[in-house]
């Protein structure tokens, strides 16, 4: 087990490497702990200046298989001896990959577009409802992030997405989530029974033109601050755009490939979309997403109307095919679902600690701990957060940062980590918090 010993950040090397990115690269890019990251393994990372960190991001919920797992880097490096693009032409590695998955997706979905970010992933999904159902509005959800080009940006529920880019498409609708830590309604769950999704058909009646055709949603609402809707929402949703003839679309860039705890989070309440994004942890470092989707929506494209220059390119194809096996082999999803339980109660006894956490919420190994002025007024405290960050990670513990107001910090560490290892960024936390409650 590595010991970890309080550090200086950045070290010399960072500082002159960061210096350098300033002059070379725009400013949009930084906001994250300033060190630069030289190599990782597993679960532990260790910067240019050779101090070693626990890494709690994952990249940002990406290296699910853990950084340079063996058998994914093996995989790859195969991969790049034989062919690295041939661009539609099929591959065994792309035709495998489309198999495995609509093989583990719900019986319903039976073809896979595989394409290299996230975002690519939810523009084909907006495109495709659109054409298919022959209308142009969406609803989607405050506080959804579905990524930066202007699709998904048109259909994001958040100003720090969209601030000063102008009028979106047109189209996108939005209503609240099943927030029930900030309730816009200020209702209280169960109580409420669903009361946000009845009040849907309100919200389409009143300000739409009639020509809605699909819904898109995240499982849980990761940029948003790792936003949980109750037990039973999204099964409550599924119905609710069944009722109303609409497609659902799924966003599990981010929630799929175990994070929650199952290889999909809509296995939790068994709901079946259809159409579903995937990205980040599919190819665990390597970029790949996909779409994933009934034939008949599909169908609605012509041949030679969809496609992506490195999108399922055989070394993406052959890594997300290695990242599909490590998961079955190492059970990595009931990894996450263990591991995430036991760091939940272990962080819910700092929620009852300090009177700055106001919230510690999650599923599997994505955990949002929400800091806030005071637990009763609940209002958010985003330098706090970059504090108790600041001083994790000159601790050895490297965390990020979400939600809409920034003071979430974001725990997702890679599925492959072991209990004591999350023990260890316990008590990171827990002296990190102890100091800046003192100071
Ligand atoms: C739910 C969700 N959808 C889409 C995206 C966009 O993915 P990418 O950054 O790969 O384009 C993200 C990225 O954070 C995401 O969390």
């Amino acid at each position: 087990m590595i010991k970890l010993a309080e550090r200086r950040i950045p070290g010399p090397r960072s500082v002159e490497l960061l210096q350098t990115a300033r002059e070379y690269e725009p400013p949009s890019m930084a906001d994250q702990i300033p060190v630069v990251w030289d190599h990782a393994e597993g679960v532990w990372i260790t910067d240019v200046d050779g101090n070693i960190y626990l890494d709690f991001t994952s990249g940002v919920l990406v290296t699910n298989v853990g950084h340079s797992n063996p058998e994914h880097v093996a995989a790859i490096e195969k991969q790049a001896h034989r062919l690295l693009n041939c661009y539609s032409f099929p591959t065994p590695e792309r035709i495998n990959l489309s198999k495995k998955l609509v093989e583990l997706l719900p019986e319903n979905i039976d073809r896979i577009f595989l394409l290299t970010t996230g975002a690519e992933a939810t523009e084909a999904a907006i495109r495709i409802a659109k054409r298919y159902s022959g209308k142009h509005e969406i609803l989607a959800f405050y506080g959804a992030f579905h990524g930066r080009t202007y699709g998904p940006m048109s259909v994001s529920g958040s100003t720090n997405t969209r601030r000063k880019f102008g009028p979106q498409l047109p189209g996108g609708v939005m209503a609240p989530y099943g927030n029930c830590y900030r309730c816009i309604y200020g209702k209280t769950f169960p109580e409420c029974d669903y009361y946000c999704i009845k009040a849907l058909d309100r919200i389409i009646e009143s300000s739409t033109t009639g020509d809605m055709g699909a819904v898109i949603v995240e499982p849980y609402q990761g940029t948003a601050g790792f936003v949980f809707p109750p037990k039973g929402w999204l099964k409550e949703l599924e119905k609710w755009a069944a009722r109303r003839g609409l497609i659902l679309i799924v966003d599990e860039v981010q929630s799929s490939f175990g994070r929650t705890g199952k290889l999909f989070a809509i296995e939790w309440e068994q709901i079946k979309p259809q159409m579903i994004c995937l990205g980040k942890g599919i190819g665990s470092g390597v970029p790949t997403s996909a779409l994933a989707g009934e034939s008949k929506i599909f169908e609605s494209m012509l041949p030679g109307e969809m496609s992506s220059t490195t999108g399922g390119n055989p070394l993406s194809s052959a890594a997300a095919l290695a990242v599909i096996d490590i998961m079955k082999k190492e059970d990595l999803p009931e990894n996450s679902r263990i591991q995430g339980e036991h760091l939940l109660s272990r962080l819910t006894a700092l929620w009852k600690k300090f009177e700055f956490v106001g919230d510690v919420r999650g599923m599997g190994l994505v955990i949002g701990i929400e800091i806030v002025k005071d637990k009763k007024s609940r209002n958010p405290d985003p330098a706090l957060c970059k504090k108790i960050i600041r001083r994790c990670a000159e601790l050895g513990l490297m965390l990020g940062r979400v939600g809409i107001y920034g003071n979430v910090i974001r725990v997702a560490p890679p599925l492959v980590i072991k209990q004591e290892e999350c023990d260890i960024a316990v008590e990171i936390f827990s002296t990190a918090m102890d100091e800046v409650s003192r100071s």
